[in-house]
């Protein structure tokens, strides 16, 4: 997939950033494509608003294996508040291979949550991706967030994956054009780097 590099201006308006004392103006909101350099500020966004490392090391994996489609930054001024992540993922059916992608991880500052950055992160993205030619793509993560943004749980059920299984983790799908998803059922292949992470919701 050629690399996107043309950067959206967004205008958004961070409540948890008005309400900051010392932010009376916040910044305006940025969508650009990961650039080289960007690996640790994205690294510490998805640390901080997971809590953990398993994220972080996820997109790293992913980004050293060439198995990244899409990684857009979210930028505030000039510092990195959120980003997004898809993946090449195939699916399998009786020896007839599909290209489609998965988002994840999404992730935005805590201090920068609530804003629309992750909204915009998720739409910015989905529209790069549709534009690509790509068919569809999964997510695993919350119905009540994903909902918003056309995934749904019930066109997944006839996809299994690493995550059929696994509690609590919902895996959803949506088609990025008419009948993307027609004809379609079988494996999902994750890249190698999926099979580290914790498979809970
Ligand atoms: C999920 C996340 C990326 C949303 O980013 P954001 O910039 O706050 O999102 P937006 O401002 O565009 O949308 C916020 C709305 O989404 C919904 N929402 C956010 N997180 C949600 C969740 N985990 N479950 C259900 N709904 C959620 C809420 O309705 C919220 O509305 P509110 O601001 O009125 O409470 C951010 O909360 C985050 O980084 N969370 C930790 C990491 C994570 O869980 N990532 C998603 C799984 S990969």
């Amino acid at each position: 997939m050629p690399p996107c590099s043309s950067a959206v201006p967004l205008l958004l308006e961070a409540p948890s950033w008005r309400n900051h004392s010392a932010m009376t103006n916040p910044p305006a909101i940025t969508i650009r494509p990961e650039q080289p350099g960007d690996a640790p500020a994205i690294a510490a966004v998805l640390r901080a608003a997971f809590g953990h490392d398993a994220e972080a090391r996820l997109v790293e994996t992913l980004r050293r294996d060439g198995d990244l489609s899409l990684s857009l930054v979210a930028l505030g001024g000039d510092r990195i508040v959120g980003h997004i992540a898809f993946s090449r993922i195939s699916i399998l059916d009786k020896g007839r291979e599909t290209t489609a992608v998965s988002l994840a991880p999404l992730a935005v500052l805590p201090g920068a949550q609530h804003g629309g950055i992750g909204s915009a992160l998720v739409e910015e993205g989905l529209r790069r991706i549709a534009e690509s030619g790509v068919r569809l793509a999964f997510v695993i993560g919350d119905p009540a967030f994903y909902r918003g943004f056309g995934f749904a749980v019930e066109p997944a059920q006839p996809f299994r994956s690493l995550w059929t299984k696994a509690p609590g983790a919902t895996h959803m799908v949506r088609a990025l054009r008419p009948g993307g998803l027609e004809g379609l059922a079988g494996t999902v292949r994750y890249p190698a780097a999926f099979a580290d992470l914790p498979r809970t919701a």
